[in-house]
């Protein structure tokens, strides 16, 4: 797929002034290929060329009521009226985190502006509340930005080394190298390994931050009492449990993975949902760990944590998922998996559908099921990629690769599921002909 006239002059003008012409490495498909926006609506969006998509990347997830949705817009426009940052409290804030407490039963929040600063509190919470330093980490699970966490997020499979002792492969020049050494990094799904690392590290490991459903990688499941075992062993070595979720909360349930699973977590990073895509992040967690986040005690702040247009956005988003809207999110993910497994049934392509039907994800490859990075890094890539830009092509939006589940709105419509499927249909036989 080539992009038009339009988005293409106007790529360039992007690139003139912005590293490869994005604001996020990952926007970046190619120089004539990376799409410039013109505006969004409910499940679409459309670029300079006005090329209409069906989108199923929604901003990496944040969108789950739609685009320019008309609640949550009202509720800005109102708090745009008394101003936006006071370095107070205000009203906003109390009412967010009370409803985040009510849907996900954290005792306390703070609030951070993305989900890189989010996961970045909670390490440095859970360290401050057991005075360690280490944290578990898996492979394929990326927790945002800051040095620690970019170990082995998205490795070649070349260089993951031998699956009992993973090689932490960093994302990129310039980070910490000796950041790696309070990392203990370790497949997903693996509760031998685990257990064995956490004896190696005995009473050094502060924390495991996880994503409880894998969300950067092809929504991979944890295995049944994967993370109830993971829930009893923190509880045994004093260990505070992370649940990142970033992509999962408010998501795959009103409460998130916590709820999904019925695990709870010690602390959980909250991000994309909680805003419908305005800038908003919270670590919400038990009093024990959060209780003493303070003053000359633990630290935690920021600038525009919690301000009151975020925190109004958040407000409006939670009430329409409290009142519902997961419902639909959810009926046109069933719909969308029911019709693509039938198609590569029908069509003999060997793969699957999996994860929550709010991020579903798709692979293809000849085994059964898949369980961590490794698994899906050995799927076959190069013919969903192939696919996928026979998709785009056709106006309908996953994002390219194979990691990135297809995120669903409760504006997404079964027509919209329909048309999406028949693309889906035309898309796989132009590629198998
Ligand atoms: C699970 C998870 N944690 C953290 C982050 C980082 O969030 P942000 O991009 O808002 O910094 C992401 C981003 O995709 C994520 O998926």
């Amino acid at each position: 797929m080539q992009t038009g006239k339009k988005t293409r002059a106007m790529f360039k003008r992007a690139k003139a002034c912005m590293p490869s012409g994005v604001t996020s490495n990952y926007r970046y498909w190619g120089d004539d290929k990376s799409l410039v926006l013109k505006r969004g609506e409910g499940a679409y969006i459309w670029d300079q060329d006005d090329k209409k998509y069906l989108d199923y990347r929604m901003g990496f997830g944040p969108v789950i009521l739609g685009h320019g949705f008309p609640a949550v817009l009202e509720a800005i426009k109102e708090a745009l009226n008394m101003g936006n940052v006071f370095a107070l409290t205000h009203e906003y804030e109390i009412k967010a985190a009370e409803k985040i407490k009510a849907l996900t039963g954290v005792d306390l929040v703070r609030y951070a502006n993305s989900g890189t600063e989010a996961t970045m509190h909670a390490i440095r919470i859970a360290r401050a509340y057991n005075g360690r330093d280490k944290i578990v980490k898996f492979e394929g699970q990326y927790h945002g930005f800051h040095d620690q966490v970019l170990w082995s997020t998205f490795p070649p499979l070349a260089s993951v080394g031998y699956r009992n002792a993973p090689i932490k492969v960093c994302q990129g020049s310039g980070v910490l190298s000796s950041s790696a050494q309070n990392v203990v990094l370790l497949p997903f799904n693996d509760e031998e390994q685990l257990e064995k690392k956490i004896k190696d590290n005995y009473g050094d490991i502060a924390c495991i931050i996880m994503e409880p459903i894998m969300g950067n990688c092809a929504s991979v499941m944890p295995r049944k009492g994967y993370l109830e075992f993971v829930r009893k062993l923190c509880d045994q070595y004093g260990i505070v449990l992370i649940f990142d979720e970033v992509k999962t909360g408010f998501r795959v349930a009103k409460g998130g993975a916590q709820e999904y699973f019925n695990v709870r977590a010690d602390m959980a990073t909250y991000a994309k949902a909680l805003g419908n895509g305005f800038p908003i992040a919270a670590i919400g967690g038990t009093k024990e760990v959060m209780g003493d986040i303070g003053f000359l005690k633990i630290p935690h702040g920021g600038t525009y944590s919690g301000n009151a247009v975020a925190t109004a956005a958040a407000c409006a988003t939670l009430d329409e998922i409290e009142a519902g809207a997961l419902d639909k999110v959810s009926t046109h993910g069933k719909r969308l998996m029911q019709g693509i497994t039938k198609i590569l049934n029908h069509r003999g392509l060997h793969g699957f559908v999996q994860g929550p039907e709010s991020m579903p994800a798709m692979v293809i490859t000849e085994a059964e099921a898949v369980y961590d990075y490794r698994d899906v890094a050995a799927t076959d890539h190069a013919i969903y990629e192939q696919i996928i830009w026979k998709l785009l092509e056709k106006g309908v939006m996953p994002d390219t690769g194979v990691h990135e589940p297809w995120f669903i709105s409760a504006s997404h419509t079964d027509k919209d599921a329909d048309f999406a499927i028949g693309a889906f249909d035309e898309a796989v036989t132009e590629v198998l002909s």
